[in-house]
């Protein structure tokens, strides 16, 4: 059974690795024996990928502005150059928020959070996907939210974002799944990294979502392992366009 989640000699790239959930998931990409660049806004990708390799791991780390087209590319073709050429799994982790209330909701926040969540996931996957039709063989994990599902509070452009995400999934799926590609998204629930330091500072919010979440207790990066290694590696190969929910419960309560 494990060698269906064997990733050995596997090579991916994964976007936000630096820290949060992706970090936890490049490490489980690194563990299943896959070959990772990891992508980071800074240079801290680098010290990152070189704490990775101290541990006996094959990891790399690319500095990359999602938010900059060019510099997309540009990683995107480091990275393929570091892998010798071929990438077979793909994780779109990056990800940001801005809250504000709609009507003072400001238009550059808007177009930043479209353009990292949304159109730097899109972008990527086309030029991954382009690798992957010739090999005939890809799996792509994007990292959808519980606001694919519904649109939240004071978080309108994370929300058409995520929920841009969830569709543009199943889009690529359609067309991809016929040349060996699996196109799949996870959509976490409440999970305590750096992007919501501020919302879990209230106790009373923080407990009014535990006491929703079936598992009672916020997730972590480590929660997000099993699914991304699983959608990952030869084990889902027939499951296509699924957006799956890694959220102790919290959907179906
Ligand atoms: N934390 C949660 O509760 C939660 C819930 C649902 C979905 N998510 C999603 O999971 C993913 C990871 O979230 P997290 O909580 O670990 O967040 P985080 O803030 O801890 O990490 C975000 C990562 O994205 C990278 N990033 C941000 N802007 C970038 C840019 N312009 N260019 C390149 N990289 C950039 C950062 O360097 C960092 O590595 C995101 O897509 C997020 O939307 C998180």
């Amino acid at each position: 059974m494990t060698s269906m989640f064997d990733l050995t000699g596997r090579k991916a790239i994964l976007t936000g690795g630096t820290r949060g959930l992706g970090h936890a998931m490049a490490e489980g990409l690194l563990e299943a024996g896959a070959e990772v660049v990891i992508w980071g806004t800074t240079g801290r990708a680098i010290e990152v990928a070189d704490a990775f390799r101290q541990r006996g791991f094959a990891c790399h780390g690319i500095a990359a502005d999602l938010k900059d087209r060019d510099s997309l590319r540009t990683g995107f073709e480091k990275s393929l150059e570091l892998l010798g050429g071929r990438i077979d799994i793909l994780v779109n982790a990056a990800g940001i928020q801005r809250r504000h209330p709609i009507t003072q909701f400001p238009m550059e926040d808007w177009d930043t959070v479209l353009e990292v969540n949304l159109t730097a996931c899109f972008q990527l996957c086309q030029l991954a996907g382009r690798e992957m039709v010739k090999q005939g063989y890809g799996k792509i994990v994007n990292i959808a939210s519980m606001n694919s599902f519904f649109g939240g509070q004071n978080v309108p452009a994370y929300s058409a974002s995520k929920g841009g995400v969830a569709q543009l999934t199943k889009a690529l799926s359609n067309e991809w799944a016929q040349h060996g590609i699996t196109v799949n998204a996870i959509a976490p629930g409440y999970m305590a990294t750096d992007m919501n330091v501020d919302t879990r500072a209230s106790q009373s919010f923080y407990d009014e979502v535990v006491r929703r979440i079936p598992a009672r207790r916020w997730g972590s990066g480590e929660d997000m392992k099993g699914a991304c290694v699983f959608l990952a590696s030869d084990a889902s190969a027939y499951l296509n366009g699924a957006v799956i929910p890694v959220d102790g419960g919290y959907l179906g309560s």
